[in-house]
């Protein structure tokens, strides 16, 4: 596995590579867990070679806190991706991608980004766009892979993509839980022990919405979900919506034919945990 800290040794590296294999790129922020490994895993088996990049981008962060309470765990992050025989990892630094200037660029992703975790963390979706635009860029992969933990992630890169016209193939890879159902995350580790415990609640409310949605209204399903957080003093429930899978629009009337999924946001303290899980 080779390490790159630079966008030339890196592009220096990469051009040398025979242009008929296919490269497989796996963004990450690291604090890799096992559902980050389950992705390279997956890239692994669909490439000729897989690189993994490792980079806190500080544009997609809209409370400062998190970005410093953010996990460094790269020395065990590059053991674990030695040991799914990642071929190559990209460790810049934050000069070496903005230089001087750490803005966001503005992005038009035809309203995905107005709701949910866009409408929660304001400009967060400009910054994912903007650094996942500069690493396609310089990595210039076929192919890309991004969890459906983050779905409204995964649809606007897919938008991204399809608006420039970039050379890359986006490929949604599957939420990976915890034996309990709390999605795996690098947020879980700053849980307490009483919130971990209470966390798989998250899933399991998703798990009942799925249950509930063939024969219930929308309306029921979310009284449901409010009374699931309404006397827990250890999770407070910030959005719970079901929406259609393209649009993104939350919806209080099913339409025969459309895909929805359940989408919910949570806090723990000041730790804010995503799921989402497919309703049709
Ligand atoms: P990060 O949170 O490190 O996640 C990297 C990738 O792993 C994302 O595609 C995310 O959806 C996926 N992922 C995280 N937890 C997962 C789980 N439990 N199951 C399946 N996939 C999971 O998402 C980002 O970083 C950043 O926004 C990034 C795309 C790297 C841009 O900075």
């Amino acid at each position: 596995m080779e390490v790159f800290k630079t966008v030339n040794s890196l592009r220096n590296h990469l051009s040398k590579i025979d242009q008929n294999k296919n490269l497989g790129f796996v963004p990450t922020m690291g604090a890799l867990h096992d559902g980050h490994l389950s992705i390279v895993k997956k890239a692994k088996a669909e490439n000729d070679f897989v690189i993994t990049s490792i980079f806190v981008n500080p544009t997609q962060f809209d409370k400062e806190e998190d970005l410093l309470k953010y996990p460094n765990t790269i020395e065990k992050d590059l053991e674990e991706l030695e040991s799914e025989n990642c071929d190559f990892v990209f460790i810049p630094t934050v000069q070496e991608i903005y230089s001087n200037i750490v803005k966001s660029d503005n992005f038009d992703f035809e309203g995905l980004d107005a709701v949910m975790e866009g409408a929660f963390r304001k400009g967060h979706f400009d910054g994912v766009g903007t650094i996942v635009k500069k690493l396609f860029e310089i990595i210039k992969p076929n192919t890309a892979y991004f969890g459906e933990k983050d779905f409204q992630q995964l649809q606007i890169v897919k938008k991204m993509v399809e608006k420039n016209q970039l050379p890359v193939h986006i490929i949604p890879c599957e939420i990976y839980r915890e034996k309990d159902g709390l999605a795996m995350s690098s947020r879980n580790t700053r849980l307490t022990t009483k919130q971990r415990n209470e966390a798989p609640l998250i899933y399991q409310t998703l798990l009942k919405s799925q249950d509930l949605f063939a024969d219930n209204s929308v309306e029921f399903i979310k009284s449901m979900v409010n009374n699931q957080f309404k006397n827990n003093i250890v999770l407070q429930l910030e959005y719970f919506e079901i929406a259609d899978i393209q649009t993104l629009k939350a919806t209080d009337n099913k339409i025969s034919g459309t895909k929805y999924r359940a989408f919910i946001a949570v806090f723990a303290d000041s730790i804010r945990l995503i799921d989402n899980i497919a309703l049709n």
